[in-house]
């Protein structure tokens, strides 16, 4: 049964900025070390943080109403075909699904929360 939908949409260039500013520690206050290593530079570096920041914030409000989450609790991985997907350091009985598009501006991710009968 699903039990959340969310959607979020993050600007490139914002994200850019926050972590040229914050440097390492704005980073790893969001993002989990086996996300950050599979995210190699590139000129779609900022992009791929974006989304899975925009992939978190998703996942956070489909979830609102089952369990509070921080940034962290989150990961956002990809399958090897590329597919995202969202593993979460909390033990509950949800299935996530999420889906993620991002261009040079601004970067897209929907999340929908599926609970396991
Ligand atoms: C998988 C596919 C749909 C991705 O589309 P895209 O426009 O390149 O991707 P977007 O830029 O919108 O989004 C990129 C995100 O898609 C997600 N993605 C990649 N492969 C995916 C897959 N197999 N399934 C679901 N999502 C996928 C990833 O999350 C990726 O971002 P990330 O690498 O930062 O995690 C596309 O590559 C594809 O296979 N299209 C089929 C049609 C086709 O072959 N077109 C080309 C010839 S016309």
């Amino acid at each position: 049964m699903i039990v959340g939908i969310g959607i979020d949409m993050v600007k490139v260039n914002k994200m850019q900025d926050a972590i040229e500013r914050g440097g390492k520690d704005f980073i790893d206050k969001i993002f989990n070390p086996e996300e950050l290593e599979r995210i190699s530079p590139s000129k779609i570096y900022y992009q791929r943080l974006s989304a899975r920041f925009a992939a978190k914030e998703a996942v956070i409000k489909a979830l609102s109403k089952e369990i509070e989450l921080t940034l962290k609790d989150i990961c956002i991985l990809n399958e090897s075909n590329g597919a995202p997907f969202c593993k979460l350091n909390k033990d509950i009985d949800i299935n996530i699904l999420i889906s993620i598009t991002h261009i040079e501006d601004y970067a897209i991710a929907c999340a929908v929360a599926e609970k396991v009968t």
